[in-house]
């Protein structure tokens, strides 16, 4: 009996030890935005990192170039969770300005001589950043809190590596919004009393460990694009491309371009289209696809300045289906977007079933018109480096596919770690019946 029980720990432990390494090998890319702003003035970021993941090494060279010498006093707003993704859903970015989330921050990023944004940092543990800081400015960091530093006197022949903590909304009794716009307050109450103690200081905005976890498919550091995809499949198709002047400026990719005017579905995508028609300029992208069998497709986005992430954000503003002298457009129902310098990609963008994109006519004719993109990238912006999509943002928010993966791998092992319990509970019952004339054995009640 002991023996049993003794091996099936064992398993239990085996299966344990498994799940652990099933989770770490299939763990996803981690990032977290991180953003600094001064008083003084911080050197330029060199502009490569731009849309692509920003790695521990070049925030670390950055920040030896920042903090060179002299003393420093630094701020250093901690939040248990933070992603890209915060800023877009919570910043108001797309709706009123007032209604953001991130007031005093957004105020501080533009009132500041220089700001630095790093909208994806590669993360690799909730100590780094702390520790780094620590490493360059030489001193240990304090824990302050906004109470505990309106009586702190802060003397700055001396490097200062303040740590405020914020809390993030998992497991709160408040809305998301309510607890980054409390922390937003905290932020503007401690770079106030800064300004009224009159320290110089530099400030930097992150999160202990990302808020949500993006899929690996869509993250490489590899030259970014369909490359993950063509290792895979032999026969992938090349991105559609509009050259200007000699560059590319707009790229879309996508598995299926399906569209249906008669209630029949035309893949798009396996034929050819003419780009004649097609521009950029800095503010705006038109692709216009004409296919000979006489369909025409038209994205037209945009982009401009949202204060709140002191960046640009592109939108995918219209889709557009004409036919036969007909023109059905679709608008975004909850927003296309993403930084200009990234692509946008979504698994599945329709316009009738949970759909990202909704009729935006009054033409009767048309109202049968559907779209079914299936696997879409677009990128009308920021293509600098010639024929790869850049990092891209995705459509799925939180439930990424790798996370659905992840969960429904874990429901699986939790549903065959119970049937493995349930298995061993029988053989240890079968036990009794060895001797069924015999006494019944007793176990003796050990916990
Ligand atoms: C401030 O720091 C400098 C350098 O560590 C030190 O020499 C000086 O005595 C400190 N001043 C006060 C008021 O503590
Ligand atoms: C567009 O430009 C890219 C390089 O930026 C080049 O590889 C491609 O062949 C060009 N396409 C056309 C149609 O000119
Ligand atoms: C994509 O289109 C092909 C035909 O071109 C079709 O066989 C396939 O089922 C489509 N895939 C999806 C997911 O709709
Ligand atoms: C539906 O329209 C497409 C073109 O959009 C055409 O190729 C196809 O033959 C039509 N099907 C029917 C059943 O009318
Ligand atoms: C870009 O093109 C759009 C549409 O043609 C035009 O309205 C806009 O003024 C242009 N912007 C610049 C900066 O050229
Ligand atoms: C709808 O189709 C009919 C017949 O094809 C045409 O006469 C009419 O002008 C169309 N309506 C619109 C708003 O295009």
């Amino acid at each position: 009996m002991a023996g049993s029980r003794s091996s099936s720990q064992v398993r239990l432990m085996a299966f344990i030890g498994f799940l652990f390494a099933l989770f770490a090998t299939g763990s996803s890319t981690a990032q977290v935005p991180l953003l600094i702003w001064s008083s003084d003035g911080l050197p330029p970021l060199a502009s490569s990192s731009a849309g692509h993941i920003t790695s521990k090494d070049q925030l670390t060279a950055y920040l030896t170039s920042a903090f060179g010498s002299g003393p420093h006093t630094v701020l250093l707003f901690l939040q248990d969770k933070l992603s890209k993704d915060d800023f877009t859903v919570y910043g108001g970015a797309f709706g009123n300005k007032q209604d953001s989330a991130f007031q005093n921050l957004e105020a501080a990023l533009q009132s500041s001589s220089s700001s630095v944004t790093l909208p994806a940092l590669e993360w690799s543990s909730s100590t780094a950043i702390l520790s780094l800081l620590q490493e360059k400015l030489g001193v240990s960091p304090l824990l302050v809190d906004a109470d505990t530093l309106s009586h702190l006197s802060i003397n700055t022949s001396a490097s200062n590596l303040l740590l405020i903590n914020l809390p993030y909304c998992t497991g709160s009794q408040k809305s998301c919004k309510e607890v980054l716009h409390d922390n937003d307050e905290t932020i503007g109450k401690v770079l106030n009393m800064m300004k009224a103690k009159n320290v110089p200081y530099t400030a930097i905005y992150t999160g202990l460990q990302p808020s949500r976890v993006i899929s690996e498919t869509s993250v490489s550091n590899q030259p970014v694009g369909r490359s993950l995809l063509q290792a895979a499949e032999t026969t992938v198709k090349p991105p559609i491309m509009f050259n200007m002047s000699g560059s590319t400026c707009i790229m879309l990719w996508a598995q299926n371009l399906s569209i249906s005017t008669n209630n029949t579905w035309v893949d798009l995508a396996t034929q050819t289209p003419s780009l004649s028609g097609s521009m950029c300029n800095t503010s705006n992208s038109l692709l216009i696809l004409s296919y000979s069998s006489g369909i025409t497709l038209r994205f037209a986005m945009s982009q401009r300045l949202y204060p709140v992430s002191a960046r640009n954000w592109f939108t995918l503003d219209s889709v557009e289906l004409q036919f036969g002298g007909q023109t059905a457009s679709f608008i975004g129902s909850r927003g296309i977007y993403a930084p200009a310098e990234y692509s946008f990609h979504c698994q599945s963008v329709n316009s009738f079933q949970d759909a990202l994109l909704v009729p935006n006519n009054t033409n009767q004719n048309t109202t049968q018109w559907r779209l079914n993109f299936v696997d879409f990238q677009i990128q009308g912006f920021g293509l600098s480096n010639g024929t790869n999509f850049s990092y891209a943002s995705d459509c799925a928010g939180f439930f990424t596919p790798g996370i659905w993966m992840g969960l429904l791998t874990s429901l699986l092992m939790l549903y065959i770690f119970v049937y493995g319990l349930h298995m061993i509970m029988q053989l240890n019952t079968m036990d009794r019946f060895d001797d069924p004339k015999g006494p019944s054995i007793s176990v003796p009640q050990t916990e």
